[in-house]
């Protein structure tokens, strides 16, 4: 079969380099970078350190609001389509490149497979869940991570073409952890040591467009006593600077650019608290076994908090603060997100579709 992919955005990337590389075994792959994320640090890094193969096409569209870069994408997706009739479009996640790619196939009748299906916030100010609900309303074929996320899709009456398949981020870490191991210098590069810090990721829009929001979370890491490694989103850069709390953040927060998916994984696995707004890095921190600290009202990943090992603080200082002097997790992680063979059982599924 001949399966076109579309990726764009960083979570996308290391989603894709496991799934890509069981893909080509038994199917020609096209792959399509939108180009909504362009940064080195952002983009190439991951090609370049999991082996993703070089995108067919490059669609370059970069920055823009939400309906001018998902149209770009939308006539660009379109366009090559047409020229290379796949029999299938493959997307991933909740990004405006998953709807743009979605939205596109369907309206020419291919087939569109969707890998992280059937998520829901319940929060429709996010322009994640606009794309979840589109994306997985005109699929075909449901890659669901979670037992959570296909009950989501019955609720809303999808029920045909929905696998539960495990999470393919479980895939991305157990073939790369041990490689982290080894080969990521990110602690002694920082001079850091096992277990003494914290990782903080920010980039939720509900975070980084509010300076209320924002101030509060920097007043909060700055207020307390631990030492924070904080990879920064461009994203949130820029509102830091523009708010004027770039100047403000205090030497307990160590800022650094955003970094390589190895350097990620040792600095996580290594941490004694994650702090995050990102749905990838919750997982994570849960299949790593490491509390984690979501400055969220709601997440998509509910069973992290279910099971003890995660806790939804909003934007608020205190509790902010509370959860990191106070939050550890609780008792044993469950294999909620699959065993880490989520890649063959979609391209099992997907041998079966055609
Ligand atoms: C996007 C996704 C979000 C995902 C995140 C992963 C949507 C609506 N949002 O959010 O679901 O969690 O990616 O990281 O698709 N920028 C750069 N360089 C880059 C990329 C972005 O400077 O390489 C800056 C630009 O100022 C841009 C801003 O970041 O305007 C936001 O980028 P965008 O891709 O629109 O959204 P993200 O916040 O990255
Ligand atoms: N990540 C990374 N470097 C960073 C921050 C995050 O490699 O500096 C990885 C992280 O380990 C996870 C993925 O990026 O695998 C999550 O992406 P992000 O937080 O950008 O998006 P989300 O998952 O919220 O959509």
């Amino acid at each position: 079969m001949k399966i076109l992919s579309v990726i764009g955005a960083r979570p996308q990337f290391i989603k894709c380099a496991p799934l890509s590389r069981e893909l080509r075994r038994s199917h020609e792959e096209i792959l399509v970078h939108t180009g909504q994320h362009y940064d080195p640090d952002m983009s190439d890094v991951f090609f370049k350190e999991l082996g993703i193969p070089e995108p067919d096409h490059n669609l370059g569209i970069g920055s823009a609001t939400q309906g001018e870069q998902t149209g770009r994408m939308l006539m660009g997706i379109e366009k090559l389509l047409i020229s290379e009739e796949p029999d299938m479009v493959l997307v991933y996640g909740d990004t405006n490149s998953t709807i743009a790619g979605s939205l596109a196939a369907s309206k020419l009748h291919i087939p569109v497979a969707h890998v992280e299906a059937g998520l829901r916030s319940f929060d429709r100010t996010m322009p994640e869940e606009i794309n979840r609900v589109v994306t997985d309303h005109i699929s075909d074929i449901m890659f669901c991570p979670t037992e959570t996320a296909v009950r989501n899709l019955g609720s809303e009456g999808i029920t045909e073409g929905v696998h539960n398949v495990g999470d393919v981020m479980m895939d991305a870490l157990q073939y790369n952890i041990k490689i982290a191991e080894e080969r990521s210098t990110i602690l002694e590069d920082l001079g850091i040591s096992d277990r003494d810090f914290m990782v903080a990721t920010v980039h939720r829009a509900s975070n980084t467009d509010s300076i209320e929001n924002l101030s509060s979370i920097v007043k909060a890491f700055c207020s307390s006593d631990a030492h924070i490694v904080f990879p920064v989103h461009p994203r949130t850069k820029k509102y830091l600077v523009q708010y004027g709390l770039w100047d403000t953040l205090c030497e307990n927060v160590q800022v650094i650019s955003p970094v390589g998916y190895l350097d990620m994984l040792k600095l996580m696995s290594n941490s004694r608290k994650i702090l995050t707004d990102s749905g990838g890095v919750q997982k994570e921190a849960y299949m790593l076994g490491v509390p984690c600290i979501t400055m969220r009202d709601n997440t998509e990943w509910v069973e992290t908090v279910d099971d003890g090992w995660n806790v939804l603080v909003g934007s608020d200082r205190n509790m902010i603060m509370d959860a990191i002097d106070g939050f550890e997790g609780a008792g044993e992680t469950g294999n909620v997100f699959g065993s880490g063979d989520a890649c063959e059982r979609i391209c099992t599924l997907l041998e079966d579709f055609t």
